[in-house]
């Protein structure tokens, strides 16, 4: 059995922590029971921790508003302010969750640390330096008269590359990444198709591909990666298997 992480980045999925088809709405006891473990995990012994999450039905929900609103797929930069203060109410909720659970959680806001897709993440590693458990999260960022979003998987990945964690885990609203018959594959490697997923309604960053492009890139960069449920985090984090294994 691999060893505990002793340093982990967490992304908490906008499906696992949000209703995805009911807007501006949090799964209460899923967000809860996400921070109570990651509070017995950073508790137990000298972790380093950084969270990410996602947009569910507060970013993606905003982005397809303005979408329709607008008549148009590409926002402009005009449109950045109102993704942003959707994401600001979610993210307010998850460190108030997350602090609840006794977690030092610092909250940074993406858009003010991207240039485009081009994050610094300097200050969470200052953040994780002294103690605390940074938190970002994916978010419209302004970008030559247009926007981009940035996605929670990008960041977590980026964030925990340069902070040099153990392991990178991506958890969703499912037990890992399913294959057409609903059971989880276990360990997905290099040249292995991702299976595609009907439903992705409200995903304007890529959904599981992006995702698991993301997840791979963290594997070659050298962290032990998993795709799980909110059941499988604790295992993982602790040196166990649960979910999917992204390996290259
Ligand atoms: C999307 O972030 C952020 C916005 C839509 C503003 P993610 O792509 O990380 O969100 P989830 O996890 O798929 O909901």
């Amino acid at each position: 059995m691999p060893r505990p992480c002793g340093s982990a980045a967490v992304k908490l999925g906008g499906s696992l922590v949000t209703v995805k088809d009911r807007p501006y709405t949090v799964r209460g006891e899923a967000l809860a029971g996400a921070s109570r473990i990651l509070a017995a995990y950073w508790r137990s012994g000298g972790r380093r921790l950084i969270v990410v999450h996602g947009g569910g039905s507060f970013g993606h929900y905003e982005v397809d508003t303005l979408r329709g609103e607008l008549g148009a797929r590409d926002l402009p930069a005009a449109a950045a302010p109102r993704i942003q203060g959707a994401m600001l109410r979610l993210a307010a909720r998850v460190v108030e969750a997350l602090r609840g659970a006794g977690l030092p959680a610092s909250l940074h806001t993406t858009h003010t640390i991207c240039e485009c897709r081009e994050c610094r993440y300097t200050p969470l590693l200052r953040d994780l330096g002294e103690g605390l458990v940074p938190v970002a999260y994916g978010d419209a960022v302004p970008c030559r008269g247009g926007l981009v979003i940035v996605s929670g998987d990008q960041l977590v990945v980026e964030a925990g590359l340069e902070a040099g964690v153990d392991c990178i885990v991506f958890t969703i609203d499912a037990p890992g990444v399913l294959d057409g018959e609903g059971r989880v594959i276990g360990e997905l490697g290099p040249g292995d198709p991702v299976p595609r997923l009907g439903g992705a309604a409200h995903d304007v960053t890529g959904g599981l591909e992006a995702k698991v492009e993301w997840a791979r890139r963290a594997a070659a960069g050298g962290a032990r990666v998993y795709i799980t449920g909110l059941g499988g985090l604790l295992k993982v984090l602790e040196g166990g298997r649960a979910g999917t294994r992204i390996v290259v």
